[in-house]
C-alpha cells in the first residue's frame, strides 16, 4: 500500500475532530500514519476515501473500534522491573512519609497491567488503605479490559519475570487464578481503583496527585502535545510529588523541565520543586 499523504491524515484528524470531538492533529505523525494503514489493511477497506466514507457515516461502534486500534495498547505487570523496585524502596516511602494517605493517577493505563502491579506493591507493602488511585484511558473498550482483568497465560509468563526481577517476594500465581488457558486476576487488588475515561489532548486538570504514571503513552504524541500534556501534569502535582513517564521519555526537554528535578534518570521519574 502506498503510503498516505499528509493532506489524506489531515482530512481524516479533521473529519474525527468535527464529527467526533476527537482531536488527532497532534499525534506523532510517523505512527499515527501506520496505525491508519493497518487499520486500512485489517478491515480490508479498498481504499484510504474509503475509510473516509464509512468514518463520515457517523457509526459510534464501528468509530470505537477504530479508537481501539489507533491507540498502541501494548503493556505488561511490573514493567520495566527496576522502576518498581525504586517505587517500592524510595517513592513511596517518601511520600508516605509525610502523607497519610496518598493519590495515585495512571494516565494511558490500558488493559491495566500498571495498575495492578502498583495494586500489588501496595498490598505486599501493607498500605493499601492509604493510597486512592485513579486510572484512566481514552479508550473505553481497553478500561473495561482494565476493570475485568483477564490476560493470556502466553502473557503471565513475561508479568511473571518481570515480578521476579522487581524482586517481588511471593510468586505472582497467588494473584491469580488459572481457567482454560487464561489467568484471572484477583480483583480484590482493584476494589478501591476509580477508572475513568479521560483524553489527554483535552488538557483538563482534575484532581490532585502525589504521584502520576504516565509511561508509554506521550510517545505516541508531537511535542507541542507532549508540552501541553506535561503542563497538566504538572498543574496536577502537589509539590514536592512525584511523575513517572516511561524508559524510553525524558523531561528534560520540555518547556517546564525547570519546574521538575530529575529523581532517577534510568527509571524517568521525576519530582515537582516549583509551582
Ligand atoms: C502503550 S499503552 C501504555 C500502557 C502503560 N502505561 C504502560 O506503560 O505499559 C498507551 C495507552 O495510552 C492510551 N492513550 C493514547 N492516547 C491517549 C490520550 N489522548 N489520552 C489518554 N490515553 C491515551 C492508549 O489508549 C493506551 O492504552
Amino acid at each position: 500500500m502506498q503510503e498516505l499523504e499528509i493532506a489524506q491524515l489531515r482530512a481524516l484528524t479533521d473529519l474525527l475532530k468535527s464529527k467526533y470531538n476527537y482531536n488527532f492533529t497532534d499525534y506523532a505523525m510517523s505512527s499515527f500514519r501506520r496505525r491508519i494503514q493497518r487499520i486500512i489493511e485489517l478491515y480490508k477497506f479498498s481504499s484510504f476515501d474509503a475509510l473516509l466514507q464509512k468514518l463520515n457515516l457517523g457509526n459510534q461502534e464501528f468509530f470505537h473500534e477504530f479508537l481501539s486500534e489507533i491507540t498502541v495498547n501494548v503493556t505488561e505487570m511490573f514493567r520495566d522491573p527496576t522502576f518498581w523496585i525504586e517505587i517500592r524502596e524510595k517513592i513511596l516511602p517518601d511520600l508516605l512519609n509525610l502523607n497519610k494517605t496518598i493519590s495515585i493517577w495512571h494516565a494511558g493505563c490500558s488493559s491495566g497491567e500498571e495498575v495492578l502491579s502498583m495494586a500489588i506493591l501496595l498490598r505486599e507493602m501493607g498500605i493499601e488503605g492509604r493510597v486512592r488511585i485513579v486510572a484512566t484511558d481514552i479508550d473505553m473498550a481497553i478500561l473495561k479490559k482494565a476493570k475485568e482483568p483477564v490476560y493470556s497465560v502466553k502473557n503471565m509468563e513475561l508479568n511473571t519475570k518481570n515480578y521476579e526481577r522487581a524482586k517481588g517476594p511471593h510468586t505472582l500465581d497467588r494473584y491469580y487464578e488459572e481457567k482454560s488457558g487464561k489467568a484471572y486476576l484477583d480483583k480484590s487488588l482493584l476494589k478501591d481503583v476509580i477508572f475513568r475515561e479521560h483524553n489527554l489532548v483535552e488538557g483538563q486538570v482534575f484532581s490532585k496527585f502525589d504521584l502520576i504514571l504516565c509511561r508509554n503513552v506521550m510517545i505516541y504524541f508531537n511535542q507541542s502535545l507532549q508540552n501541553q500534556v506535561l503542563k497538566v501534569f504538572h498543574e496536577s502535582l502537589f509539590k514536592n510529588s512525584y511523575l513517572a513517564v516511561g524508559s524510553k521519555e525524558s523531561l528534560i526537554w520540555c518547556e517546564i523541565a525547570n519546574k521538575f528535578l530529575v529523581v532517577n534518570n534510568e527509571e524517568k521519574i521525576y519530582k515537582k520543586i516549583k509551582d
